[in-house]
Order: structure tokens, then sequence, then C-alpha cells
């Protein structure tokens, strides 16, 4: 089966920022993919990417298909169309989806611009999914404003709001970060049903390690603008061999065990990312490295789903 998703060698930059430096992912259709990496390293860069909406000015390159069609290539105009078709991405903030002089009813009503039916059939879909994202009292949501809903509600709305458009590719950029730890485990048991029904892909970008357990079918470790892990869940759980991927899971909290003082966390940090080294990024601040650490690095290839970018590692 072709990827409902195809990344390829994508590179964005803000003005002399490389925030992505020649990234590459797939999705097929009904996974979940997660894409992790410490704060910087180009995840938030990625989603806007993968929803056509970089930054103003943002040079881009490479190619980006969803279902075979390059979302780079294409006219603006086309772009639109697809980011509502296709594309819908769930934001960490929640209210920045959503305008907050419009009840949320207007709004989801709004959404399905496209779809042709009545007012009336638009309300009763809205209410419909205000309940199937486990909101109590639809009726009464609907003609709530944003600023009236709990956070947990307000990522609820936001996720019913995404639903709406029904599109190909769900993107969601932190999605619980925003949320204590009783509704965090709400939304991802939300995602977690979500997945039994929904025929497209989810993109989750979280630097939750534990989000990526709970959801998750493969991960993308992302460092300085590159993906230098992929692998299923589990190759990335139990059998991480980049040292930053490593790193990342030691430092996970659900990893330690035992009480501890402080959390542990990665020494040193991200390289200037407007002159990145030409060999592996991750050089400065790694156990491993050596002299050869300085030479562009190889991709290998360890099995049909896990690869690693890194010259101390062998197949
Ligand atoms: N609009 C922008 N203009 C200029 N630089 C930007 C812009 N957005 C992001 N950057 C820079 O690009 C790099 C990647 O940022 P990005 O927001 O993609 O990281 P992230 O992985 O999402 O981080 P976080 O976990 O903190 O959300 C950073 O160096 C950041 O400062
Ligand atoms: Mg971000």
């Amino acid at each position: 089966m072709s990827a409902l998703l195809e990344v390829t060698e994508l590179r964005l930059s803000y003005g002399p920022v490389q925030a992505l430096r020649g990234a590459s992912l797939t999705a097929r259709a009904g996974e979940v993919i997660g894409i992790v990496g410490e704060s910087g390293c180009g995840k938030s860069t990625l989603a806007s990417a993968l929803i056509g909406l970089p930054a103003p000015g943002a040079t881009l390159s490479g190619e980006l298909r969803i279902r075979g069609e390059d979302m780079i290539t294409t006219t603006e105009a086309r772009r639109r169309e697809l980011r509502g078709d296709r594309v819908a991405m769930i934001f960490q903030d929640p209210m920045s989806a959503f305008n907050p002089v419009l009840t949320l009813g207007q709004q989801l009503v709004d959404f399905q611009h496209r779809a042709n039916v009545s007012r009336a059939e638009k309300l009763a879909r809205a209410r419909a999914m205000l309940a199937s994202v486990g909101i109590p009292d639809p009726e009464l949501v609907l003609r709530r404003y944003m600023h009236e809903l709990s956070g947990g509600m307000r990522q609820r709305a936001a996720i019913a709001a995404a639903l709406m458009m029904q599109p190909d590719l769900l993107i969601a950029d932190e999605p619980t970060t925003a949320l204590d730890v009783t509704m965090e485990a709400q939304i991802i048991h939300l995602f977690r049903e979500l997945r039994q029904q929904y025929q497209g892909s989810i993109v989750i970008v979280t630097h939750h390690l534990g989000v990526v357990g709970e959801l998750c079918d493969r991960v993308y470790v992302m460092y300085a603008g590159e993906v230098v892990e992929e692998g299923t869940t589990d190759e990335i759980y139990h059998n991480a061999r980049h040292p930053y991927a490593r790193a990342l899971i030691a430092c996970d909290p659900a990893h330690i065990q035992g009480p501890v003082a402080r959390l542990p966390t990665i020494p040193g940090r991200l390289p200037d990312l407007t002159a990145p080294p030409a060999g592996c990024a991750f050089a400065s601040r790694c156990p491993q490295a050596a002299p050869g650490c300085a030479h562009p690095v190889p991709r290998v290839r360890l099995s049909e789903s896990h690869a690693v970018l890194c010259h101390q590692v062998t197949p």
C-alpha cells in the first residue's frame, strides 16, 4: 500500500536558521506516527510544513506528498483546498483554532462550509462530533464561547473541529502539553478511541515519550532539524541505537526507577542552526563521539522499519 503522507528530504529555513535539514518520513492510512525530540529540534516547523502553513518568509524545499499530490510545488489556492480537505491540525493551544467572539456551534458549522447540507444538519453533525469526543452536554456546549470551557473541554472541542473537516491526515502538535495529568490521560484515551474508527493517518508531535508509547505505531526522533532515528515504537523504546535517542529515553521520567533528587537532562545544547556542523550534529554532546563523526553521517538501516543516522552504529 502506498503511503498517505510522503515527506522526502524536506528543508526549511527561517532566514539563516536551518530549522529542517533534510527530514524524511512516511505515514500510511490508519497509522499513528510520533515525532519526538527536545525543544528547538524542529518538530513544530515540520508540523507547520505538513499542513502547508510554514511561517511567512520561510523557504521550503524537498518533497511533501499527500496521497501522491505534492504540497510544495502546487499553487497556494490548491494548497488551501488541500488544507481543508485532506489535512487538519490540532494545536497545543486550542484557543488558537477558534474565534473568541463566536460560539463553538457557529464555528463548527462554519468549518463544514464545503458540505452541501442544511445548517440544521451541520449543527446536528457538530453535536454528534462533540458527543463522540466525550463532551458530556453537547447541546449546551454548542452555545458556549471558548473562554467559557475548561482546558480539557477546549482541547476536545479542537479535536472535534479538526475531525469535522474529515481530513485524511490529522496533525497534532503537543496536544496534551497544556493540560494537567488527569486531562492529559483523558485526551490520550480519546486519541486511542479515535484511532479505532479513523481511517486516515495521525501525526503526533510531542516531547513526552509517554504519549508516544501509549499511542504511536512508529516514531521519528528528531535532532537539530534531522530525523536521527526512526523505528516502530517498540524498536525505539527497547532498542534505540542513536546516542541522542538513548539519552532522550534515559531522561524520560517513566524510565527512571526509584526516587531521584533531580531528573537527568542531556548535557550541552543544540548546535547553532545558522551554521550546523557538516558531520553529526549531536557529536559535541555525544559520549560516544569519535573523530570520524565530523564527516557526513551515513544512514544505517537495521530492519525494514528501523534506521539510524550515526557513525558508531553497525547493522
Ligand atoms: N517563525 C520563526 N522564525 C524564526 N525562527 C523560528 C521560527 N519558528 C521556529 N524557529 C526556530 O527554528 C528552530 C526549530 O523550532 P521549532 O519551533 O520547530 O522547534 P520545536 O521542536 O517545535 O520546539 P518546542 O519543543 O520548543 O516546541 C528553532 O531554532 C526556532 O528558534
Ligand atoms: Mg514546538
